[in-house]
């Protein structure tokens, strides 16, 4: 099937090991479909060949063949069932786990320009709506138009005039539900939509509650989600309204089609071009025909639907993997000292908007290096580019001597660790949030790395311990605290090359104290980078430059930047020095 194939794009390919298993669930439901469609001939041939031609011995094949069918019907139909929610169960797995994998694998810069929640959708429900459509929509067409066919031959088999006079009622019955479906369906989108609104304002306001009570809105709040919620309450009484009307008149043109059947069916029996066998067949036939016309159209519109999720996923798997070339040196045993260079790196996010113009640097292993600047003048940037998130547009980043563009990125990142300003931990004991970075870190590895982090003792007095949950749902540590265990986790992997991007910006001077004296020992022997505002905690960098919209202005050690006449660094010094010296007299004023 090319045309599906090119559809489906590299979907196609989820679904080739299953393909056997797929048309045996088609081929079944095609089965079962046709013996469920057997009865009304059964009963047709009871009444015309039984009742009124008399053919005795015909009564016990025919209670057999009508007792048989519900029970084959069951025992297929099961089984049909079991086979293809297995296979789709399976299938759904194979391509949520391609899809996730493919997603780790896609560059930092594709998650800038796409949201969480869109990757979200895309892998939970849009993955769904793929198996909806293999599994669900794609066996209902095929039972449907076996059901149609079928229902349609033996009609026109028994009578083609009357046949035809049905062809036309059909279409109503159709027309009406299109009709009233859509309508309700928006009502009840609109419905859904205003209570997403009001469910999303009620969780901002109830956990603002001490907000709203501070500025006394309790009225304006409830005058708000009174509105809100009639609104709601409107659109879902129109969607019950509409409900009602359609069932009615649905009923309406079924009841008025069937009896119309079977009234002109009846003249036709006197007139004597059927039999009332034939009738009686005939409007069962008739009824079965009315549910796959009404699917149809439907059902035409899920699967459009549907690919619009299909398309999403293929386009996401479409989407370039992070590009790792990895043949220079990736032997596990290379080892790294730390050297770190940059050779005229020019880096920037959007074209024409440069955020690194031709920066050069040299950091010999094991020092120091602290970079200062305003905010936004590329700081980040610059550490994120030594992890290969991005590619500079101009320039070379060398570590050690190789061009970190050839370097395996498994090899380059395990020699890089990153201490941010926001602690990230994960749902999980404290030990394993340590472990993160290396998973078959041993207890006493991992308590080292806790003691050198200073975090040790806070972690021993927990409830469990280092197994204490924490993450979203577990033990709350303070911030300065968590920082410290992030510091954990960076030592653990014992990384080459170490960054500090405001690590202790966030924190007071109590809980700063604490991570700095945990920094000075964890620093030692490696090289860092280290990003900070406050310039006390730089003074004793070996080098330190100073940045401004992406160019390097000044490097140089805090004493000879100082003694530099007019250096922006000695500015920045003076000026902030000046401010703590103010706060302090304030300090000393207001005591
Ligand atoms: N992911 C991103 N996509 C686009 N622009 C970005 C991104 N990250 C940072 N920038 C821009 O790049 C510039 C440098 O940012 P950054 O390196 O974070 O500065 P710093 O860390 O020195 O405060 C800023 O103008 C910022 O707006
Ligand atoms: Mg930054």
């Amino acid at each position: 099937m090319p045309g599906l194939a090119e559809k489906l794009g590299t979907l196609y390919d989820y679904l080739l090991p299953y393909r056997r298993r797929l048309i045996q669930a088609v081929v079944l439901a095609v089965v079962v479909t046709l013996i469920g469609l057997l009865p009304p001939l059964v009963i047709k041939v009871i009444v015309d060949h039984l009742l009124v031609g008399g053919i005795t011995w015909l009564f016990w094949p025919m209670v057999i063949a009508l007792a048989a069918v519900p029970i084959i019907n069951q025992l297929v139909g099961k089984a049909f069932r079991l086979l293809t929610q297995n296979t789709a169960a399976k299938l759904t797995f194979d391509v949520r786990f391609g899809l996730y994998r493919h997603v780790t694998a896609l560059p930092l810069g594709y998650f800038d320009k796409h949201s969480t929640g869109m990757v979200l959708e895309r892998l939970m429900g849009d993955v769904n709506k793929f198996q909806q459509l293999v599994t669900g929509q794609v066996l209902t067409l095929a039972t449907d138009v076996v059901m149609a066919t079928f229902s349609i031959y033996v009609m026109l088999a028994i009578n083609w005039h009357l046949a035809l006079v049905l062809l036309a009622v059909v279409p109503l019955y159709v027309l009406n539900h299109r009709f009233f479906v859509r309508r309700i369906r928006a009502s009840n989108e609109q419905f859904r939509a205003k209570m997403d609104d009001v469910s999303g304002h009620l969780e901002e306001r109830l956990t603002g509650t001490a907000l709203v009570k501070s500025y006394g809105m309790e009225r304006t709040e409830t005058r708000n989600f009174t509105v809100e919620t009639h609104a709601a309450l409107q659109h879902s009484s129109r969607a019950r309204g509409l409900m009602v009307a359609f069932s009615n008149t649905a009923e309406l043109v079924h009841w008025a089609g069937y009896r119309g059947i079977f009234l002109l069916g009846c003249y036709l029996v006197i007139d004597g071009g059927m039999s009332y066998g034939d009738v009686l067949a005939f409007t069962s036939y008739a009824m079965f025909l009315l549910g796959p016309a009404v699917r149809f159209s439907q059902l035409v519109n899920q699967i459009e639907q549907t690919m619009v999720s299909v398309r999403r996923v293929k386009e996401l798997l479409g989407e370039q993997p992070e590009p790792d070339r990895g043949w220079v040196v990736n032997h596990p045993d290379a080892s790294f000292r730390g050297r770190v260079q940059l050779d005229k790196v020019s880096f920037a996010y959007e074209p024409d908007n440069p955020v690194l113009k031709e920066v050069s640097l040299d950091v010999p292993a094991g020092k120091t290096v602290a970079l200062v600047g305003r905010t936004g003048c590329g700081k980040t940037t610059l550490t994120s580019l030594l992890y290969r998130f991005y590619r500079p547009t101009h320039g070379r980043i060398l570590l050690d001597g190789h061009d970190i563009a050839e370097l395996d990125l498994g090899t380059l990142r395990k020699q890089l660790a990153v201490v941010p300003q926001d602690a990230v931990l994960f749902e999980g004991t404290a030990a394993e949030n340590i472990a993160y970075g290396r998973s078959n870190a041993t207890r006493e590895q991992i308590v080292a790395a806790a003691k050198l982090a200073e975090i040790h003792d806070v972690l021993e007095n927990l409830p469990n311990g280092y197994d204490t949950p924490l993450g979203q749902a577990g033990a709350k540590l303070s911030g300065g605290q968590k920082q410290r265990l992030v510091i954990a986790r960076a030592v653990l992997v014992d990384p080459v090359v170490l960054i500090l991007d405001e690590a202790t910006s966030s924190l007071d001077t109590e809980s700063e104290r604490l991570i700095q004296r945990a920094l000075r020992k964890v620093m030692r022997n490696r090289t860092c980078f280290v990003i900070a505002h406050r310039l006390s905690t730089i003074q004793h960098a070996d080098l330190i430059v100073v940045m401004d919209e992406g160019h390097i202005l000044e490097t140089g050690t805090h004493a000879e930047l100082l003694a530099r006449p007019d250096s922006h660094y000695g500015n920045m010094y003076r000026r902030q020095f000046a401010r703590i010296g103010r706060d302090k007299e304030q300090a000393a004023a207001v005591a």
